[in-house]
């Protein structure tokens, strides 16, 4: 009987196993399609959609207050998560965006032509009065 034999080939079998479960560990890359309600749901109602949350309510007339595309695009990924801002991948933050966007109805057929450019401006019939 020999324990150190014994113990290395356990060692092997044991970083064998390693590897190949790092091999079939995949993350999705960066680049991949997120679905943006799934992203939002996830990352930001348990504070904006929840019963004395700490954020408020994400409605038609807050976006509005961005005034652009751009401007709102920036602010959430600067600020928000708010307790870990720009933590996000790129894509989650594009796919929350767009279904802000689209869900508020902030710009006529906006998902359609999507990406928007920046200087695309945020309307909303409920965040103003004269359009
Ligand atoms: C940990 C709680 C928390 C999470 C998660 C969070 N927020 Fe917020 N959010 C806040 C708070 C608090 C504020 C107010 C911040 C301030 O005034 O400085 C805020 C502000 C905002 C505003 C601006 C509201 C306004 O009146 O101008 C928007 C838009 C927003 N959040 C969207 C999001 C989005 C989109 C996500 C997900 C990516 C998200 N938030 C995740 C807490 C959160």
């Amino acid at each position: 009987m020999n324990a150190a034999g014994g113990l290395r080939r356990g060692l092997l079998i044991a970083a064998v196993a390693w590897l190949a479960g790092c091999s079939t560990d995949s993350e999705a890359p960066e680049s991949a399609a997120v679905d943006g309600e799934w992203a939002y749901t996830v990352r930001c109602s348990y504070c904006h959609d929840v019963p004395n949350g700490i954020g408020a309510a994400v409605t038609p007339g807050v976006l509005a207050a961005y005034s652009t595309v751009g401007q709102l695009d920036r602010y959430l990924r600067v600020a928000m998560p708010h307790e870990a801002p720009g933590s996000l991948p790129d894509n989650e933050y594009d796919a929350i965006l767009r279904y802000l966007i689209e869900s508020r109805a902030m710009v006529p057929g906006g998902g359609d032509a999507w990406p928007l450019p920046d200087s695309t401006r945020l309307g909303s019939a409920a965040g103003t009065s004269d359009g």
